[in-house]
């Protein structure tokens, strides 16, 4: 059977993000940056086309090496890049400033205001070695900001990814040198919120 392929993203994906590249965040670090987010979605597809084509004698599999388990690692690496990019293209070119609409109640009923969240959520982006994210936790319907690593470290099961806020180097390291606070700074200018409700509004089914 052949494997659902991911779309790969085009230039066509960062215009968004191009309107407001004078608040900080230039095109061409979002130019860059595409070709990073291309590269998560073909590796993605790679493994995904390997993966249909594996040999399924289970004495081929192993947890210390096996093709299995390297394409099963890898995966979460290459698919979590390129939703985590797909996120954060998405959420940015806006208005920035103080959350609107019902994301915004979420955030001061977790947070207590807008300044507390976007407080903790540039403790975390800087205590965090390549991501923080806003996500909305459907266990107990509410937003929470989490750290990550990589794309493929610490997951919260039963969350949907609401925002995402890419402190990789790469994200910034042209516009800042190693400045990554003043580039979270730059981030919260450029927020979409209406692009946040709406992944809020498709999590709950709204
Ligand atoms: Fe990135």
């Amino acid at each position: 059977m052949e494997p659902k392929l991911v779309r790969v993203p085009t230039e066509a994906d960062i215009q968004k993000a191009f309107n407001t590249a004078g608040k900080g965040i230039s095109e061409a670090t979002h130019r860059a940056h595409l070709g990073l987010w291309q590269g998560y979605a073909n590796k993605t597809n790679e493994i995904r086309k390997a993966l249909a084509e594996l040999d399924t004698d289970p004495a081929k599999a192993n947890q210390i090496y096996s093709l299995t388990r390297s394409l099963k690692a890898n995966y979460g690496f290459a698919y979590g890049g390129y939703l985590n990019h797909n996120v954060y293209f998405d959420v940015i070119g806006g208005e920035g400033g103080p959350a609107t609409g019902d994301v915004a109640t979420l955030i001061d009923d977790a947070y207590g205001s807008f300044d507390r969240w976007a407080a903790d959520l540039k403790m975390t982006g800087i205590s965090g070695r390549g991501w923080a994210y806003l996500g909305y936790d459907h266990e107990e319907q509410r937003v929470f900001n989490y750290l990550g690593d990589g794309q493929d470290t610490f997951p919260a099961w039963n969350n949907t990814l609401i925002l995402a806020l890419d402190v990789y180097e790469h994200a910034y390291f042209l516009d800042f040198q190693t400045a990554r606070a003043k580039y979270i700074d730059a981030f919260f200018q450029v927020i979409d919120w209406n692009a946040v409700n709406a992944r809020l509004h498709k999590a709950v089914g709204k």
